[in-house]
């Protein structure tokens, strides 16, 4: 385990992104997501008042671009909105953030929409609608090559149909960009030619045990572990490098041989919704500034910190300015 960088160094870190040359490409999913607060969850077949609705920008691409671009990183988006108003709430919402979403398709249709309905615990259900998202195929993306291959890093989750994050990934590795790879929303079974595309994988405590087969810590104590041995097999899975975040815990950061601790920033967290895709964010944006993996991590463990602070996911990211002012750097 190699040690934490100060803030100073952090923060300097965080001020050079926008000073990066290289770009990010994010391939994948936009949602509106209507949101509601409840005192508990309906049963099947019963009613339950809730408050007002809110209507947030979000989708884990989405989030993940805006989170890069918030911070200064240069950032184009291929994927897909529908003809409806939540379309061009997406894209306004994504510009605003700095994001170029001139690439994005346009479909008939609905654009992607989730239900979240969140009880007084903080627990939730959420029911996905890809709508538009559904379209991103194939030949949308080898038509938009060039959006990757002129990128030095290319983002991808699985929101979108499987052949498109493929085709995008196989664009990338052929053009020699890294590809970074989010397991999630979870599948079991990576497609082998996804691993033999892609550099690095990034995922939750909860998707790596699943997806290595691993048993998570009764006591929840995930510095009792055996890192060295999950490098490992992660080596064996096929990934040289990964990230592995911990929630309120922080993270680790596998490089090669090297296992990463990267400690919490403590935060008076008021929603974790979009905590992850804001670390995976800042980890494209570190990439593509040239950081090593574990530098880009430490970054992003301030910046996912502050998205706690704020309700919803793109809604409660900073840009640098704001991340400095709460962490007092
Ligand atoms: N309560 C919290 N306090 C501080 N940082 C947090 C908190 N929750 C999440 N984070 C940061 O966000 C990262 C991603 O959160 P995590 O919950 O692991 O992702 P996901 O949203 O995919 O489950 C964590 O590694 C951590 O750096
Ligand atoms: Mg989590």
């Amino acid at each position: 385990m190699t040690g934490t960088i100060d803030r100073a160094e952090v923060f300097s870190l965080l001020e050079s992104f926008a000073s990066a040359d290289a770009g990010i490409a994010v391939v994948g999913s936009m949602n509106a997501d209507y949101t509601v607060t409840t005192e508990r969850l309906p049963q099947p077949g019963e009613t339950v008042n809730a408050g007002p609705l809110r209507v947030l920008p979000g989708g884990k691409s989405g989030n993940q671009a805006a989170s890069a671009a918030k911070i200064g990183a240069k950032v184009r988006l291929l994927g897909a909105v529908g003809q409806d108003s939540n379309a061009e709430f997406l894209l306004g919402e994504l510009r605003k953030a700095g994001v170029d979403v001139s690439d994005v398709l346009h479909v008939p249709g609905p654009s992607g929409t989730t239900v979240i309905t969140v009880d007084s615990h903080g627990e939730n259900t959420i029911v996905y609608s890809p709508g538009s998202n559904a379209q991103v195929d194939v030949d949308y993306i080898r038509d938009h090559a060039s959006v990757i291959t002129n990128a030095a890093v290319l983002g991808l989750c699985l929101e979108s149909p499987l052949p498109a994050v493929i085709e995008s990934a196989k664009i990338a590795h052929e053009a020699g960009v890294k590809v970074l790879v989010n397991d999630s929303p979870f599948i079991p079974k990576l497609p082998a030619e996804l691993i033999a595309n892609s550099d690095i994988l990034l995922v939750n405590e909860h998707e790596m045990s699943q997806l290595l087969g691993l048993s998570e810590p009764e006591d929840g104590d995930w510095d009792g572990v055996d890192w060295t041995a999950i490098a490992s097999t992660l080596h064996d899975f096929g990934y040289e490098q990964a990230v592995i975040t911990l929630g309120g815990d922080g993270s680790v950061v596998v490089d090669g041989d090297q296992v990463e601790r990267i400690s919490p920033v403590r935060v008076d967290a008021v929603d974790t919704t979009g905590c992850g895709d804001s670390f995976m964010g800042t980890i494209l944006a570190g990439l593509a500034a040239g950081l090593t993996l574990g530098r880009a991590a430490q970054v992003a463990s301030y910046v996912s910190a502050y998205a706690a602070t704020g309700a919803g996911a793109q809604a409660s990211y900073g840009d640098v300015r704001q991340i400095r002012e709460l962490f007092g750097a």
